[in-house]
């Protein structure tokens, strides 16, 4: 079971609609959930899918160490398309978890408990509370809509501060992707800004963008998702191409998601067993915030030694426990690709 956090602070940035869709364009061949994890509710709203038992109460049971209800968990969509629903009382539930001792872990034990799914998507909240930290300590990646045309890469850089505090505390950090969405190829301003956030993002931004396409807003106000509204419209062409990419990407490989802080810094390399010991382009770290680096490296299961090079210099990831002597009186970090 893959579990997939849909997130970003910043509020409209298309976190709702990408969720929605990309499990409907999943479900046509896997079985999967979808949890609004939104006490706002639109991922709830925009399938119609008010149910009895909601989020709010599986927190609650969870923190309560109570047994959960055997049956109506889920609300079937179709046949392989369920969703568990938010309420209102997700919001004051926040509060009340403040004090409880593993409250950033709730989701998780959840999730640990149920089967039947191939993926969950997890609808994340505008903001990096109780919630959103939940999804990120329970999730194997997450899938960041950027806006694009939107310069504000400020945000990007707090919520990689939270991804880095997550893999700092916890042993599983989840794989961070962006997508762009509300794309708009027409206009020449538009395709210099992907060209160079392409450029600046490398292997950390999806090749699927969403197009902005007026179907799939009006999709959220009938409360349909895209196949069933408009099956043959951009925004269905665009879900089927990322639902594509994102079993790519899921399905065939390990990944391990390493990061660097460091200002002043020029280029960073990964180097190690997996291209030996070579700089490449391809393991070349994007610069995404003023003081953080970062690439997604797809590895076959197993065990490699690796090393960051910067300004000449080869030294052992600062952000990775886990190391092994190297031949030279220094250390190599490792990664265990499972
Ligand atoms: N590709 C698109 N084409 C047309 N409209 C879009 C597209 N993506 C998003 N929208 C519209 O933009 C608005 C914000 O999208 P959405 O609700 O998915 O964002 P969000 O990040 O979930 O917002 P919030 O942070 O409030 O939860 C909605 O009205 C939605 O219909
Ligand atoms: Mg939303």
């Amino acid at each position: 079971m893959k579990i997939i956090a849909v997130v970003n602070q910043k509020g409209g940035c298309g976190k709702t609609i990408t969720a929605v869709n990309l499990s409907a364009a999943l479900s046509k061949n896997y079985r999967v959930l979808l949890i609004d994890l939104d006490p706002q509710g639109h991922a709830t709203f925009s399938l119609k899918a008010n149910t009895n038992f909601t989020i709010t109460d599986i927190f609650e049971k969870i923190s309560q160490e109570q047994p959960l209800p055997q049956e109506s968990l889920f609300t079937s969509l179709s046949e392989s398309f369920s969703i568990v629903s938010s309420s209102i009382g997700l919001a004051s539930l926040e509060h009340k978890l403040t004090s409880h001792s593993s409250k950033l872990r709730l989701l998780s034990s959840f999730l640990k408990i149920i089967t039947g799914f191939d993926y969950v998507i997890l609808d994340c909240p505008p903001n990096l509370g109780v919630l959103t930290l939940n999804a990120l300590f329970a999730s194997d990646y997450c899938l960041i809509p950027l806006m694009a045309c939107d310069f504000s890469l400020r945000g990007v850089e707090i919520l990689k501060n939270i991804l880095i505090m997550v893999k700092e505390s916890s042993d599983k950090t989840p794989t961070p992707f962006f997508l762009l969405t509300q794309v708009d190829n027409r206009s020449r301003f538009s395709r210099e800004f992907l060209d160079k956030t392409r450029q600046q993002f490398g292997n950390l931004l999806l090749k699927t963008n969403i197009r902005t396409n007026v179907c799939l807003k009006e999709a959220v106000s009938r409360g349909e998702h895209i196949f069933n509204y408009k099956p043959y419209s951009r925004g269905a062409q665009d879900f089927t191409e990322l639902a594509k990419e994102i079993d790519r990407i899921t399905t065939k490989t390990a990944w391990a998601a390493l990061f660097l802080k460091g200002k002043d810094l020029t280029d960073v390399y990964v180097v190690g067993d997996f291209n030996n010991w070579k700089k490449q382009e391809t393991y070349k770290m994007s610069k995404i915030g003023d003081d953080i680096w970062s690439v997604n490296i797809s590895l076959e299961k197993g065990k490699y030694r690796y090393k960051f090079i910067a300004e000449g210099k080869w030294f052992a990831d600062p952000h990775n426990k886990l190391t092994e002597n190297d031949n030279f009186g220094g250390k190599n970090s490792l990664i265990i690709a499972e």
